[in-house]
Order: structure tokens, then sequence, then C-alpha cells
């Protein structure tokens, strides 16, 4: 995940982090990496705190604050995903957490993984989208039985803020090019303003490349030619759909890695859902969570530890061993024992 991503009190070992499992596939992937990080002899004090539907019933919401006191008092989490019901029901859980830690960025990393065969090799590209506003402001309203509205809320201090996120990344981890991506053509004030803050903080970071883009062309260019892009700055709803696809390049969504980070806080958790079309049927591929953990290492100072964990993870796939989504045949349970029996 790279420099940007790691905490100011950098070298303090934090012991105590939470993890919230999830539903639908959280729980399996869950457990096969807290087994993983058990097995590579880290030292963990799981708080384990449940949230989404299930709690529901016992505590009348789906994200009690027991929580967010959690993760406030832990600093760190790693979070498996968590369904959110389509067109009635609770708000979204994931969007909550980001909204009450203030955890404005959300970095998604996306390179090809050894074993793993896709379209195109070499892909490296780092999605850095901002994370608490755009059109997941939740802010909609039935205007008649007819008509729907919802409101995007971009402003100039997230958009700054998400910004110099992505350049400082860049210069700490040895990216060349920035590329911000909108629909500024039309929707001229709100991704205006984002395309703006960008244009005004690349003058601060003249060691960076710069460049504009559109999202749509953008989805084009990432699906013919992948290699152009390094560094993706997008608005909330633009890096959640454009994340997608770019986790499509690199062998899907079981492999994709993402943080949120704020300034006080920070939440590891896979760019996927909760795949209810899988759960409970020991299929789901745990990778996507476990690189997310790995980073979660980098970030609390495992960083030895961390290593030996991708080299077994990568050993694992280079032999072949890989979970239905990669064309393999092997169970969740199946891959993770694998990926131990690799661990030095
Ligand atoms: P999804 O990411 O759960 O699944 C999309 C497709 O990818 C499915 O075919 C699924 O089987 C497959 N897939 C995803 N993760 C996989 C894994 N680790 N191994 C193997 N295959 C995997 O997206 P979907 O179906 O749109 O969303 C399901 C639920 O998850 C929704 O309620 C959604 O709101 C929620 N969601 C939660 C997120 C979070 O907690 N951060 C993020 C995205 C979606």
């Amino acid at each position: 995940m790279g420099e940007g991503a790691r905490r100011a009190d950098e070298g303090e070992k934090l012991k105590n982090i939470t993890l919230i499992k999830g539903d639908g596939i959280g729980p399996e992937i869950s457990d096969a990496v807290l087994k993983i990080i058990k097995a590579a002899r880290v030292e963990i004090n799981w708080d384990i705190q449940t949230a989404g539907a299930d709690v529901i019933e016992k505590e009348g919401v789906p994200l009690p604050a027991r929580v967010i006191e959690s993760v406030k008092r832990n600093k760190i989490a790693l979070k498996s995903p968590v369904t959110t019901p389509i067109g009635k029901g609770f708000r979204s859980v994931n969007v909550q957490l980001r909204k009450e830690l203030d955890l404005y960025s959300n970095l998604r990393p996306c390179y090809n993984l050894p074993g793993v065969k896709t379209r195109y090799d070499n892909v490296d590209i780092v999605v850095v989208r901002e994370n608490t506003e755009d059109l997941y402001a939740g802010i909609e309203r039935q205007v008649d039985e007819d008509t729907a509205e919802s409101i995007k809320i971009i402003t100039r201090g997230a958009s700054e803020r998400i910004a110099r996120f992505a350049f400082d990344y860049a210069v700490k981890n040895n990216r060349k090019e920035v590329c911000v991506v909108t629909k500024a053509n039309i929707c001229k004030l709100s991704d205006g303003l984002f395309l703006e803050s960008a244009r005004k903080n690349s003058e601060l970071y003249p060691q960076i490349k710069f460049r504009e883009i559109l999202v749509d062309n953008c989805c084009m260019q990432l699906v013919q030619n992948p290699n152009q892009f390094d560094v993706l700055l997008l608005p909330n709803l633009y890096g959640d759909i454009v994340s997608d696809l770019c986790a499509g390049l690199i062998g899907g969504l079981g492999i994709a890695q993402g943080a949120n980070i704020g300034k006080d806080y920070a939440v590891f958790e896979p760019v996927h859902g909760s795949a209810p079309d899988i759960a409970g049927q020991d299929k789901a591929n745990p990778t996507a969570m476990l690189m997310s953990a790995i980073e979660m290492l980098n970030y609390i100072g495992e960083v030895e530890a961390a290593k030996r964990i991708k080299t077994a993870l990568f050993d694992t796939l280079k032999s072949g061993i890989k979970t239905a989504d990669l064309g393999g045949n092997a169970k969740c349970s199946e891959f993770t024992d694998a990926m131990i029996s690799k661990l030095s």
C-alpha cells in the first residue's frame, strides 16, 4: 500500500485491532485470515465486533456505537464486507463507518499477482477515491410519486485533502503521475470543484505529472490500455465504479485489496462485497481480505511478518492452487491451509 498510507507514529506496534467480521462471505474470509496471521506468529488482540443486518434485531441498528467506539479505541480495524439492502432498509454500514471515523481516503492499489492470468501484464494502478461525500452523502428525497432526487455534495475542503493525499502518496511511493477523473463537462460545478482542487494541488508537486480525463473515456482507456495509468484520483461514486473495473483487470474482486484512511483511524477492507451468491459454501477467495490485512500489518510496523505472508500467498498462487473465481478448484479452507503450509 506504500508509504503514504503509513500511520504517523510509525514504529509503534499496535496490538489491539478491531475485527469486523461482516456477513455473507465475511465470516469465512475473516476466519481464514485470522488463521493465517496466527500461523505467521503475529500477536494481535482481536477486538471482534459484529455489524450489519444480523445485529438489528438485538440492538436496533446495523452499526451499534460499540463498533465505532472499538475502532476509536484501537485506531485500526480489519473489516469484512457488510451487506447493504438495495432500495430500502438501513443505510450502508460501510458509508456510515467511513463518515463517522472521517476515513476520507479510500486507497485501492491494483496490480497483477503472480500466477493469476489476466488480459494485461504489468498493471500497476492505485485508485485514490474520496470517501466521505458525493452522492454517498445519502441526501435523497421522494419529490412526488414519480420523481426521486439525490443530492451530490462536493466541497472544497474534502476535494483538497483527497488531492493532497493522492499527490503525497505519489511522491512517497515514487509514482510518476496523478490523473484526476471527473465528469466536469456535465457536472460543471460539483465535479468542476473537484477538478479545480486537483489542479491547484498539482502545482505544489511539480515532480509529479498531472493529467485530467473524463470518467467515460477513462473506463474505455482502462479496458484498452491500462498500462498508461499510474495514480487515479476520483470523487466517491466514480471511484467506487472504477475500482471494480480495475479489480477486473487484475483477476477480479477476489484479489482486490483496499484501505480507508483518515487522520486518526484506518480501516482495511477488501474492495468486494459480501458475495451472497457464494456465502457459506467455502468457495470464497480470501486473497483480497488477506492482501488488505498484509497492508494493515505493514501499517502497524509488522513489516517482516507481512512480507512472509505475502511470499506464502504468492507461492501458493504460483503453484496453481486457486479458488474457483480464479479458475481453480480449491475451497477457501483448502487454499488457506495450502498457504499456511508455505509460511516460513
Ligand atoms: P460483491 O462484490 O459481493 O460480488 C460481486 C461478484 O464477485 C459475485 O459474483 C461474487 O461471488 C464475486 N466475489 C466477490 N468477492 C469474492 C471473493 N472474495 N471470492 C470469490 N468471489 C467473489 O458485489 P455485490 O453482489 O454487488 O454486492 C453484495 C453485497 O455486498 C451488497 O449488499 C453490497 O451493498 C455489499 N457491498 C459491501 C461492501 C463492503 O462492505 N465494503 C463493498 C461492496 C458491496
